[in-house]
């Protein structure tokens, strides 16, 4: 790139509608029209920089030139994140706390997580076998809200599981909605943060006693760098940032019942279980489907960057979706080819569907190992322990929507459990 670049800039005096609407869209079709990886625009009333693919996660994942702190608008804070969580940590307080996060990712609790969820599919099929048809975007989430809670040690009551998983869905949900969506998300995330700010003082009143290997005790009893415990309200945002995003995973199987449906000899596949293909495809559908779209950070002292300017200050947006479909990184990246991550050894910048980089060095996805992990079990209980018809009915879905989920959310029908195959003596 030429050392003496402008940054090309988007028309117009601003952009939040046009973000509102094109979506996933917003920065690739930018990115394309202005023929340039690095762009200025106006979103809410001040100056953005938007950045799209591997050299530009690179910087942006550079410590010295960006943090998170006010980066999240309040109305993400109200609905998705809350406040005072990791996700707008810096520096050293940031490497303490997501230290606490990794600490819960062992092979052993790994292993854990990916019993339950098995465990918890399993016991929805005689339920299922009753039903005429379903809507699986809602089994999945109820599915890994039962998962999420007892693997972190969160009781649930009867069925309590049903109004948890929505509660936290419509967090999920809330991100670039305005209005009903919108509001959904934030009285979700008031309820919960009641639910869960009571049970870390039941933990730490010694009412409660979750194992001790679990999110809810090794958050209630986390201290600080000066060695106090987190406020309860802080604890409780961080406790919801384990559960709501394994809430999260249930839209990624959606999508991958979307998969199986629309390409039948990936189904095909994952039936003869070939050696590391479930993980291929896990892979896949994080980098084609839309989920995360972007994520913001500001920039830390003035830098100069390819020519392209960096004031203290700014707000800049690196473009999720867009890189993992850059045409400079990915083979014909519009096409759902699982097999592209046979052997695949890129950059951990061309690929960011949960964030780039180091996960413990950066702001990297802490539960990365547990999403693939969940959809790699998700995806092969779906091809092998259940049959089920995909009724007609309105599979689309809106990259205009963010986050977005088919139209439908995936009706199946007429399931039944899969006869395992016979044995022979
Ligand atoms: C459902 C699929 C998921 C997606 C699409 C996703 C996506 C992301 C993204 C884009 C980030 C921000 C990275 C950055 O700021 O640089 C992030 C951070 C984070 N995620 Fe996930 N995530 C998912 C699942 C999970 C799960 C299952 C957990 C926990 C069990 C989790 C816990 C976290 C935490 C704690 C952070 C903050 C890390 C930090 O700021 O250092 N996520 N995730």
């Amino acid at each position: 790139m030429n050392s003496n670049a402008e940054t090309p800039k988007d028309k117009g005096l601003d952009h939040t509608l046009a973000l509102l609407s094109e979506g996933f869209q917003f920065i690739p079709n930018r990115r394309k029209e202005l023929g340039s990886d690095v762009f200025q625009t106006r979103l809410l009333g001040q100056k953005v920089i938007c950045m799209s693919g591997k050299e530009a996660a690179e910087v942006f994942y550079d410590e010295e030139r960006f943090i998170r702190k006010g980066a999240a608008p309040p109305r993400i804070k109200k609905s998705l994140f809350g406040k005072g969580g990791v996700q707008g940590l810096d520096d050293a307080d940031h490497k303490h706390r997501k230290l606490m996060f990794l600490s819960l990712m062992t092979p052993e609790r790994l292993d854990d997580v990916v019993n339950i969820t098995r465990k918890n599919w399993q016991a929805k099929i005689p339920e299922w076998e009753e039903a005429e048809q379903l809507v699986l975007f809602d089994e999945a989430e109820e599915v890994m809200c039962k998962t999420a809670c007892e693997w972190a040690g969160v009781p649930l009551e009867g069925n309590e599981v049903n109004q948890r998983a929505k509660e936290f869905g419509e967090m999920v949900d809330a991100f670039g909605a305005v209005g009903q969506r919108y509001q959904r998300g934030k009285k979700a995330r008031e309820r919960s943060e009641k639910w869960i700010e009571a049970f870390i003082e039941q933990i730490r009143a010694k009412k409660e006693r979750p194992a001790e290997n679990t999110a809810a005790y090794v958050i209630a009893w986390h201290r600080d760098r000066k060695g106090k415990l987190l406020d309860r309200h802080t604890a409780a945002v961080e406790l919801i940032n384990i559960l709501r995003p394994i809430v999260a995973i249930g839209r990624y199987i959606t999508f991958g019942a979307l998969a199986l449906h629309d390409y039948p000899e990936v189904r095909q596949k994952l039936e003869k279980e070939e050696e590391g293909y479930s993980k291929m495809v896990a892979q896949e559908i994080r980098r084609f489907y839309p989920f995360g779209p972007f994520l913001g950070a500001r920039v830390r002292t003035n830098f100069n960057w390819n020519g392209h300017e960096f004031k203290k200050g700014t707000l800049v947006l690196l473009d999720i979706y867009g890189t993992n479909r850059h045409p400079d990184l990915w083979e014909k990246p519009d096409e759902f080819r699982p097999e592209r991550f046979k052997d695949w050894k890129g950059s951990p910048f061309a690929f960011i569907p949960q964030g780039g980089g180091d996960h413990y060095m950066g702001h990297r996805c802490a539960g990365e190992w547990v999403t693939v992990m969940l959809m790699q079990e998700s995806l092969e209980f779906l091809a092998n322990q259940v049959t089920y018809d995909v009724p007609e009915q309105d599979l689309s879905y809106r990259l205009g929507r963010m986050p977005s989920i088919p139209k439908s959310r995936l009706v199946i029908a007429n399931v039944r459990r899969a006869h395992e195959p016979s044995q022979t003596t």
